[in-house]
């Protein structure tokens, strides 16, 4: 990836990012889902479950935001400052923060991003901030006004858990030893000290720390045994020293720099990371390995993100079916060095990637959301759940404004995207237990392209009660379904269902609920669940017993 100047957006990926997903993706998408000849309009699928045998743990941290200092995804999308008239706690946007809130948002990645190859902390604490640029993103001015404590203080409204990407770039391990330092240490020490004048006491927690972003590109052009060496003196020399972080579960769990598609470039990165990984010696250690994937189909990214039609809507959603081959292939090289799955593969940053909206600056990675970005969100997640034993962590691009947002703002308005309702929809599955699910998906066929017609996750919660999210893949047909949960009673069942009237149906600030989850019952007949979906849409709905 070319790392953007001044006003120019990313122009391009290296080629073989997309190489061999495509294939791999559909052939083990039908591993999980098995394709088979095209059905009829009235056709049923029938998904049967057995609920004594569960599978891994959807981990709520598939769930994590990524908010970067790009555009208006931090200023204005969640800091407006506490002078301005929107209404704010401490300078973080109300409405911004009750809608989080109730996506349960696990934890947010910041700064960055290829911001953070090039952020300076001490730039953004204390009471006079330097003025600094962005040259990344549009290359506009960065008040630093929001900064370690802004951020800190922003997780903890939204009740969310801190995700730091340190500087490996251009800053040094001993820089990013002081921020954690300043955050963390309980003693007196002159850092701590400083911390507690700038109005915090108390150690922060911070629950996951990344060491570089993208350091194969935007983070320095690194190649992988030149990167190895970076992470191995971070993951010395970066201490958490918060007393309540020294012991399992709450240690800060460290995520290395990972590949960034399919081809041989990125199996030589992961191999090289992982290979050192499993002869590393006591110093050093690490708990996650990141994968970047975006859904672009070809770089400059140049598809629309509204005013489209269903044929952009089946080649964005082949694209998007390519996180499966990407996260196999990855995992396999993963389980030949770490077959007891220590190591987690860390999708933290996916996504849609459309042409920047008519008018914006196109480095500010501006686009709509639709209801085919609902569709799309769904098949990523579930993708990641069928693969929960090495997949627990994932953090979509990006929360507020930028890329597949959650939120898009402008100045005091707000709204809710559908990839916001789906995220939504989707909140029981956080660490509930997957039930492996099977199923005859049948075909949706546009052109050339064909895709499986139905794509469904199952889970069992902690409360022991039993959910089903359908995605109907096809925009022109109703799909009956027919489930069968061994091992369950069913005696009711109900939920919602996201649907559209157009594909490329969007919310906008004059329209904000055009496209809405709706409220839906299934029929529960001889213990088996029926209802029928919509065409485009996604349903989640709970079994009661
Ligand atoms: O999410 C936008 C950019 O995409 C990030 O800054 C970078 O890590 C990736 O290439």
């Amino acid at each position: 990836m070319g790392s953007i100047s001044g006003s120019t957006a990313r122009t391009r990926r290296p080629a073989d990012r997309r190489s061999t997903a495509l294939v791999k993706g559909l052939l083990l998408l039908a591993a999980t889902v098995v394709l088979t000849t095209p059905l009829l309009a009235a056709d049923k699928v029938v998904l049967s479950a057995d609920l004594s045998k569960p599978g891994a743990k959807i981990d709520k941290n598939l769930f994590g935001q990524f908010a970067e200092h790009l555009g208006l995804g931090v200023y204005e999308g969640v800091w407006v400052g506490a002078d301005s008239p929107i209404p704010n706690t401490r300078g973080i946007r109300k409405d911004v923060v009750a809608a989080l809130k109730a996506l349960k948002v696990p934890n947010v990645r910041w700064p960055g991003g290829c911001f953070a190859d090039e952020y300076h902390w001490r730039k953004g604490i204390g009471r006079e901030r330097p003025v600094t640029l962005n040259p990344n993103w549009g290359g506009v001015t960065e008040s630093n006004a929001f900064g370690t404590h802004e951020f800190m203080d922003f997780v903890d409204q939204i009740g969310s858990e801190a995700y730091l990407s340190v500087n490996v770039g251009s800053g040094t391990p001993q820089e990013a030893a002081d921020w954690l330092e300043y955050l963390t240490a309980a003693q007196s020490t002159t850092l701590a000290k400083e911390r507690a004048a700038n109005g915090r006491p108390s150690p922060y927690k911070i629950a996951y720390l990344g060491i570089g972003n993208e350091n194969w590109d935007c983070g320095g052009n690194m190649t992988p045994e030149y990167y190895l060496s970076q992470l191995k003196s971070y993951a010395r020399f970066v201490r958490n020293f918060n007393p309540a972080q020294q012991q399992d579960p709450h240690k800060m769990l460290k995520i290395a720099v990972g590949p960034g598609g399919g081809g041989p470039r990125w199996t030589e990165w992961t191999e090289t990371i992982m290979k050192a990984w499993q002869g590393r010696s006591w110093s050093w250690d690490m708990d996650g390995l990141s994968l970047h994937n975006y859904t672009v189909v070809k770089w400059p990214a140049a598809y629309k993100s509204t005013g489209f039609g269903e044929a952009e809507y089946a080649q964005i959603l082949k694209s998007t079916l390519e996180m499966e081959g990407l996260v196999t292939t990855h995992s396999a090289i993963m389980d030949k060095y770490d077959p007891q799955k220590k190591i987690a593969l860390v999708v933290d940053e996916w996504g849609a990637w459309y042409a920047p909206l008519p008018g914006s600056n196109p480095g500010f990675l501006s686009q709509q959301n639709s209801q085919r970005d609902a569709i799309l969100a769904a098949l990523n997640i579930n993708i990641f759940a069928r693969h929960g034993d090495r997949v627990r962590m994932a953090n979509i691009a990006q929360m507020v404004n930028v890329l597949q947002a959650m939120i898009l703002t402008d100045k005091e308005k707000m709204v809710l995207t559908p990839t916001y309702h789906l995220f939504k929809m989707y909140v029981p599955f956080q660490d509930a237990t997957l039930v492996p699910l099977s199923l005859d998906a049948g075909k949706y066929t546009h052109g050339d392209i064909a895709l499986p017609r139905l794509d469904a996750l199952a889970a069992k919660d902690a409360a022991g009660k039993v959910w089903l999210a359908m995605t109907n893949l096809d925009p022109n047909q109703p799909l009956e379904i027919e489930a069968s949960l061994a091992g369950v009673t069913a005696k009711a069942a109900a939920g919602e269902t996201l649907t559209a009237p157009r594909v490329d149906s969007v919310n906008t600030f004059e329209t904000p609920n055009a496209v809405a989850p709706k409220p839906v019952v299934a029929k529960v007949q001889a213990g088996k669940v029926l209802l029928t979906l919509a065409p485009k849409s996604v349903t989640v709905i709970s079994v009661e017993q």
